[in-house]
């Protein structure tokens, strides 16, 4: 695994990375890191250059919207319906008067939002999943790798109880725009710097755009036993993603239940030429601990809003 924090991607050996490198730290870049620490050492505060996108690109989702309160009913009995047969085989105790309390206040979390254009992240769809399921499990420690602007550790910061512990993981965190009073910010890839979490009830969401066979790894040798793995695509639509997680959990199950085969597979994205190189990928059999894998749902017909993304939940088996 290599970091390019500029281009706050991380660069890994399964497949040819869109034929591009990580751009090495020049002594400039070395040079003004460095300036900025002394300056936060010394006067307490960072200095940081950015440029902010007009305000005013929020997402869709903060200007067109349900207002009539029936509808507003009608809408959140099929979300709940959606969820209830989502989670049917997770082994989640479900309560549905629970769960339909947990979608009626998601549209208040998701309207007071401060990062309000998540262009790159989760939108209302994903939102409204992920915030109902972390409600339902009540976990004591969340851990999210990749926070990007922070509306994933939002939604984290109100689904969970105030001793809840979570550890922000981003190889870049100057986008960061939501600071967490829970949350421990590092700013490395979790790999090189492990959480402590025996005899937690532990979530993670793995949104860091890394290869899904070692996040899966890395949950299952640390007993993590619900995971979130966001942009989990599949060889039929990893075209879709700027910087895809290959290989994802459901590329791994296709390559394990021999619906693709192991030959390396080419695709086209934003005119970039993509090559998996499935050589590199030689323990599909890790799939196996999984218990429970299913992708959220398409809620267009149901919100009015695409999903942003493909995200997937995954439950091992025998990490409690
Ligand atoms: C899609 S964004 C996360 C969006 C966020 N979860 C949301 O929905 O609001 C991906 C983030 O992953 C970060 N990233 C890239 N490589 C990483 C790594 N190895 N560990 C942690 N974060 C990483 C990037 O810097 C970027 O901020």
């Amino acid at each position: 695994m290599e970091f390019d924090f500029h281009k706050k991607k991380t660069f890994t050996q399964y497949w040819n990375n869109f034929s591009t490198k990580p751009r090495k730290n020049n002594s400039f870049s070395v040079f003004l890191k460095k300036f900025k620490n002394s300056i936060y050492n010394f006067f307490g505060f960072k200095l940081s250059v950015r440029l902010i996108k007009n305000q005013s690109q929020k997402d869709e989702a903060y200007s067109s919207f349900v207002v009539d309160l029936k509808v507003k009913k009608y809408r959140n009995d099929l979300i709940l319906k959606q969820i209830i047969s989502f989670l049917k085989s997770s082994g989640l105790k479900l309560n549905k008067f629970d769960i339909e309390s947990y979608i009626n206040e998601f549209e208040d979390v998701f309207m007071k939002s401060p990062i309000k254009e998540q262009g790159s992240g989760f939108g209302f769809n994903e939102g409204v999943f992920f915030y109902t399921i972390l409600k339902i499990i009540n976990p004591t420690v969340v851990i999210e790798s990749g926070i990007m602007k922070g509306f994933t550790t939002y939604l984290i910061d109100v689904a969970t109880n105030e001793n809840c512990k979570i550890y922000c993981y981003d190889i870049n965190l100057e986008n960061n725009l939501y600071n967490s009073k829970k949350a421990t910010y590092i700013n490395t890839d979790i790999t090189k710097n492990v959480p402590s979490i025996q005899n937690e009830k532990v979530v993670a969401l793995w949104d860091d755009h890394t290869s899904q066979i070692d996040r899966l790894k890395f949950s299952l040798i640390h007993g993590i036993k619900y995971n979130f793995f966001d942009d989990d695509l599949s060889s039929l639509n990893i075209h879709a993603d700027g910087w895809p997680p290959i290989p994802t959990i459901s590329m791994l199950k296709d390559l394990e239940n021999g619906k693709i085969n192991n030959q390396d597979f080419r695709w086209i994205s934003r005119n970039r030429e993509g090559i998996v190189y499935l050589k590199n990928i030689t323990d599909t059999r890790i799939v196996r601990n999984i218990f429970f894998h299913k992708i959220f749902p398409e809620l267009f017909p149901i919100t009015g809003y695409k999903n942003h993304s493909q995200c997937s939940l995954v439950i091992n088996s025998h990490s409690d």
